[in-house]
């Protein structure tokens, strides 16, 4: 069959590498589409993780990563890196993953050269410019100039539409995360640090929004530190990420209990296993709160906005912002009082049926296969 579309993939994080592997998997099922991937590097062994678990190989990688990259470096490095790949390709779209600064700058770079922008995850709002920070204009700026919208949830279209987005130009898909979900999840799956906490209340913590880093995340930590001190049937497993500014804190509060463990960042097959396998899990991300209600998961969003509010609303999550006592308060009373466990412990997915790679693939050949035709 004649090649009648190029689409341009870009991610450059490890959220969006675990969103949009399954997308990438799917657009190379069909051979009228000509795929080409292309990495920012905006993260390094976080981001070849996922690439290894998923077996795919990129035409492209930036490879943009510094040790203690700022914001203005990876944008500035993103949109005249992304550049060159754009105008060596000229793709009929490229399409960009969520808020991180990679889906921003890439996107740019894109809109600057005339090439329509498809936003995967695209509606998400808090409303709140700091919170989370920068994400939350990130999202916001890439619905700007973006010409094709994949909404996870008929919430997420709700904001596009309110904004005065064309109601054409927005798909509701569902959340590509639960197509990778569908392919990780297994529960016959053992590893040595499961086998260590079997017996106990398995807490998963994980941590990295850069609003956090400072006495937010002191607090989030100490609050941890204190819940592993008072409730000796509990014990803690932190996949660290790899930002030395977190581990940094991280490593003052607990590094010296034997009842947590402060690990090396899992594989995503890894972590998924771990949350499906844990009691509850503590976390300021974002993709962790579309996970867990799909595996029946408490979760303590250590955050005081979510742009997630389905699980929320689910019943799965709860907010309970950045302070210790009111975190160590709340974990508390899912450990100790079984009802307020079971109100939470119902497994419930608002993400979609797990086809959402298959809907936007649908999206984009309806859109494009259509030209010429006319
Ligand atoms: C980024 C995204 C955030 C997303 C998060 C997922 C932005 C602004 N932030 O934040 O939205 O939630 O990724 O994890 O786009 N590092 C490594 N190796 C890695 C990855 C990171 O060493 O594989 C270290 C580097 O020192 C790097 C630092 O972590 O400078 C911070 O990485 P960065 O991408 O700037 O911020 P994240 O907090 O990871
Ligand atoms: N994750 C992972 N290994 C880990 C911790 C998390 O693969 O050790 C996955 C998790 O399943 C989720 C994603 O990473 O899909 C969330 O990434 P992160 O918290 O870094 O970013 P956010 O979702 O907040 O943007």
């Amino acid at each position: 069959m004649v090649i009648k579309v190029k689409v341009l993939v870009v991610f450059g994080t490890r959220p969006e590498a675990i969103k949009m592997c399954p997308l990438v998997i799917e657009l190379k099922k069909h051979e009228e589409i000509k795929t080409v991937v292309c990495l920012t590097g905006q993260h390094r062994e976080m981001l070849n993780q996922v690439m290894s678990t998923f077996h795919i190989t990129p035409d492209y990688n930036l490879d943009i990563m510094k040790k203690q990259q700022t914001l203005s470096m990876i944008t500035s490095a993103v949109l005249q890196g992304m550049e060159e790949v754009i105008l060596k390709e000229m793709p009929d779209i490229v399409l960009v993953h969520g808020d991180t600064t990679t889906s921003f700058a890439a996107g740019l770079a894109a809109f600057y050269n005339r090439i329509p922008v498809g936003h995967v995850e695209a509606g998400l709002r808090t409303y709140k410019m700091d919170s989370p920070f920068p994400e939350e204009f990130n999202r916001q700026a890439v619905d700007v100039f973006s010409e094709l919208y994949f909404a996870p949830t008929e919430n997420a279209k709700a904001h596009l539409l309110a904004e005065g987005k064309n109601a054409e130009k927005i798909f509701v898909t569902g959340n590509t995360v639960i197509d990778a979900l569908k392919t990780t999840v297994d529960n016959t799956y053992d590893n040595e640090n499961l086998a260590w906490a079997n017996g106990s209340k398995l807490v998963i913590v994980t941590a990295h929004r850069r609003e956090n880093i400072g006495l937010p995340m002191e607090e989030m930590f100490s609050a941890i530190r204190k819940i592993v001190d008072d409730n000796k049937d509990v014990k803690v497993i932190y996949p660290i990420h790899k930002n030395p500014a977190v581990r940094e804190i991280a490593s003052k509060y607990m590094s010296d209990c034997d009842r947590i463990r402060m690990i090396e960042p899992l594989d995503v097959l890894d972590f998924h296993n771990f949350i499906n396998r844990c009691y509850m899990i503590l976390t300021d991300s974002g993709g962790i709160q579309e996970e867990a209600p799909a595996l029946g998961k408490p979760v303590l969003v250590m955050r005081d906005t979510t742009e997630r509010p389905e699980g929320v609303e689910a019943g799965t999550l709860k907010l309970v912002g950045t302070s210790e006592k009111r975190i160590y308060d709340e974990a508390n009373k899912l450990l100790r009082e079984p009802e307020a466990y079971m109100k939470m412990s119902h497994a419930n997915n608002p993400y979609g049926d797990g086809h959402a790679c298959e809907k936007i693939v649908n999206v984009l050949i309806n859109h494009f296969m259509t030209r010429g035709e006319n």
